[in-house]
């Protein structure tokens, strides 16, 4: 069995929609989620779900070994990314080497980077005026949005969308996508 945690800071649709999946599938289960904010609505959803959830500050994080230290009591095999804030630290990049990934809602390397999250990319995808968005799934290395892409879906941009127009087509993508995509890598993993 692969345990899956999942790390998100806000809403954590993705997160239910990962948990869900693997409840009814063989192989991998999501076991744990972690955010770095108290308030966090992923925590509610983690309630409902019957997952284990838990909270790092931002310095838990980036200073110690906590983080580390908890995904390992709790048996982590692989880290998912669902709408996840802050940059992952050097000691679980190397902790869990081609073991996390991370979804963007934009066409990586267009739209990411620092600061492009959330509503932050839609809006600049409608100002630029793009005929086309989507989801970028990649692996994750020490810069925000750079690591290898595993898995792209596009969704078109219309002249009159609106950002909100956007955001929505691209969830619709995410909870389409992600799920089967880490199942597809974790298959991969296990077959060594
Ligand atoms: C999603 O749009 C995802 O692509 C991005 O952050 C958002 C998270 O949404 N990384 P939710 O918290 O899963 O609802």
């Amino acid at each position: 069995m692969v345990n899956i945690a999942i790390f998100a800071s806000g809403s954590g649709s993705n997160a239910e929609n990962i948990s869900n999946y693997f409840k009814n599938k063989e192989g991998a289960s999501v076991r744990l989620i972690i955010s770095n904010k108290a308030d966090a609505f992923v925590h509610k959803r983690a309630e409902v779900l019957g997952v284990k959830s838990v909270t790092f500050s931002k310095d838990d994080f980036e200073k110690t070994d906590l983080v580390l230290d908890c995904l390992r009591e709790n048996q982590i095999d692989f880290i998912v990314l669902a709408g996840f804030l802050l940059k992952v630290p050097q000691n679980l990049i190397d902790a869990y080497p081609q073991r996390i990934v991370n979804i963007h809602p934009a066409l990586l390397p267009k739209f990411g980077g620092k600061g492009m999250y959330g509503d932050n990319v839609h809006k600049a995808v409608v100002a630029a005026r793009e005929s086309e968005s989507g989801i970028t799934i990649h692996y994750i290395n020490e810069n925000y949005d750079e690591g290898n892409i595993i898995f792209q879906a596009k969704c078109e941009v219309l002249s009159d969308d609106t950002f909100q127009n956007v955001a929505e087509k691209v969830h619709q993508l995410e909870y389409l996508h992600f799920p089967p995509v880490i199942d597809s890598v974790i298959a991969e993993l296990s077959k060594g």
